[in-house]
């Protein structure tokens, strides 16, 4: 069978707020990214991933959702997405699709605190607090403190496992099924080519909502509660993902489904030729090699089934930047060029996030400026996730460095145009440079080679895989590493990369790509 268009696809994450700025109001848009998509397409990338672009309060900038089926004013409009898409052509557009909970003001939620007896309340998890006026149970919200909290002027609790402008839905609710198959049709219907499935994998919540157990910490042995407890991976899922499945496939060319599930080991449950097409399996490992191969193993191993293979990707707009995270600067930078090498290189599908490409690093930004609800909830005890999601810089030397004539939503730190496209677009040296090397030399290359994945012995702290005619080598070591490889060297992460005489040279921190 022929593989389908996502089979080895690299597929690019647009975090709508952050991207281009067609009106200069300081805030991404629909509109900007349309003028946009020649860089994407340059980009060499086969999809994109839109972050969700519905009306919404922002308390946690979309993923509180008001109304699923129109566009933030913010953004642009019905008519912009379906320009967007038109003019997508060939690049295929996913949206973000928010089932696990709607924002406090969509108009169910407001409907079911209006009156203890409204009908709506049953598409939530309404619930009595403890005898001694204490939340209904122990579950605790994503973005700290309890799960619940109080309705505003009712005797109940309600259920948020993020922030409580976040109310979880009750996905027992039939209404609650039937509205989501009839969004998800809305979209596809207007051409979308599939969807990012947030929280995929925690709908259905125990029904007698026990407390959580105490269980001890993997790593530590420490006891904690079990986050994972009446919320994740319950059997009802199945016959909601069956359905999305079928109507998925109704469609010609048939569409996909990216599941936000957390735990790698579980994704063999999901991905199943009737239930969701990929799950994100990130890396996000300290600079070790060893580490970086038990996670590549353990995502690999996870699923089942001839040519399935995982998800791969580095980060989103929720993880810290990997420049940053593999040690800031431009070691960090050096090492997520060789890290994005070794990631393209395997077999499966590779999401990259806004700015990885430029080698951008995670921001700081005065407390002020700070607008995740995690640094907020926690008093900022927490930094967040803001700092991975300023601004795209597009120009060296203008105000803003090009985003918008207006200050960004999020303050761009000093000097942050020296990144630009715009600075780095015509050297082929830079990180733009290299990125758009490799995934040119992935899309010539990825259908000839085989899923095997075959480990190589290397020298202590480098990694080596082949895939039948490519080998993959990195070093993750401060010293420069050799390693017997034959054939001609395709791509080096730095200039030092070197390949003679069947002996391949790297450099610290350097990765490369060698072809027979
Ligand atoms: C995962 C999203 O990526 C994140 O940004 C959001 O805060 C939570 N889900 C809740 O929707
Ligand atoms: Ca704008």
């Amino acid at each position: 069978m022929p593989q389908p268009w996502w089979g080895s696809a690299v597929l690019y994450e647009v975090y709508v707020r952050s991207f281009a700025d067609s009106n200069d109001d300081g805030i991404g848009d629909l509109v900007g990214i349309t003028s946009r998509l020649d860089y994407i397409r340059d980009l060499g990338v086969d999809a994109i991933w839109l972050t969700p672009f519905y009306p919404s309060p922002q308390k946690d900038h979309g993923y509180d959702v008001a109304d699923y089926f129109d566009v933030n004013p913010e953004y642009g409009s019905l008519k912009d997405f379906d320009r967007l898409v038109a003019r997508a052509r060939e690049l295929k557009v996913l949206v973000d699709i928010v089932p696990n909970h709607t924002s406090d003001q969509h108009r169910w939620f407001r409907a079911a605190i209006a009156s203890p007896r409204s009908a709506m309340r049953r598409r939530y998890h309404f619930a009595d607090p403890k005898p001694d006026g204490s939340p209904p149970n122990n579950w605790t919200s994503t973005f700290g403190g309890p799960a619940w909290s109080p309705e505003p002027n009712g005797k109940q609790w309600y259920l948020h496992l993020f922030a409580p402008e976040q109310p979880d839905l009750n996905w027992y609710h039939p209404a609650v099924q039937k509205e989501f198959e009839r969004i998800l049709k809305f979209w596809l219907d207007r051409g979308a080519d599939g969807f990012r499935i947030d929280v995929a994998s925690a709908l259905f919540k125990r029904r007698d909502l026990a407390d959580r157990p105490l269980v001890a910490d993997r790593i530590t042995g420490a006891p904690r509660l079990d986050w994972t407890f009446g919320i994740i991976d319950r059997p009802q899922l199945k016959d909601v993902y069956r359905r999305w499945r079928q109507i998925a496939d109704g469609y010609e060319p048939r569409r996909v489904l990216v599941g936000e599930i957390f735990e790698a080991r579980q994704h063999s449950m999901y991905i199943l030729p009737d239930q969701l097409h990929m799950a994100f399996a990130i890396i996000h490992q300290r600079w070790d090699a060893d580490l970086w191969r038990k996670s590549i193993d353990v995502s690999r191993r996870a699923l089942l089934g001839p040519g399935i293979e995982p998800t791969w990707t580095l980060s989103n707009h929720d993880a810290t930047r990997p420049v940053t995270r593999l040690g800031g600067g431009e070691l960090g930078r050096t090492r997520a060029r060789a890290a994005l090498l070794l990631l393209l290189g395997l077999p499966g599908q590779v999401f990259l996030y806004q700015g990885e490409e430029l080698g951008l690093e995670e921001a700081d930004m005065p407390d002020s400026a700070r607008q995740d609800p995690i640094f907020l909830r926690s008093q900022g005890r927490e930094r967040g996730r803001d700092g991975c999601r300023v601004p795209m810089p597009w120009h060296r030397g203008r105000p803003n460095a090009g985003f918008s004539k207006s200050p960004p939503w999020l303050p761009m730190p000093p000097a942050w145009d020296r990144l630009a496209v715009d600075a780095q677009a015509g050297n082929g040296e830079s990180v733009l440079g290299q990125f758009r090397r490799t995934v040119a030399a992935r899309r010539r290359i990825a259908r000839r080679l085989p899923h095997r994945l075959e480990w190589h012995a290397a020298p202590a702290g480098v990694l080596a895989y082949s895939r039948g005619p490519l080998t993959v080598a990195c070093n993750f070591e401060d010293r420069p590493a050799r390693l017997p490889v034959s054939g001609r060297l395709l791509l080096g992460s730095n200039l030092l990369v070197g390949l003679r005489f069947g002996s391949l040279r790297l450099p610290p921190n350097s990765a490369a790509w060698v072809l027979q």
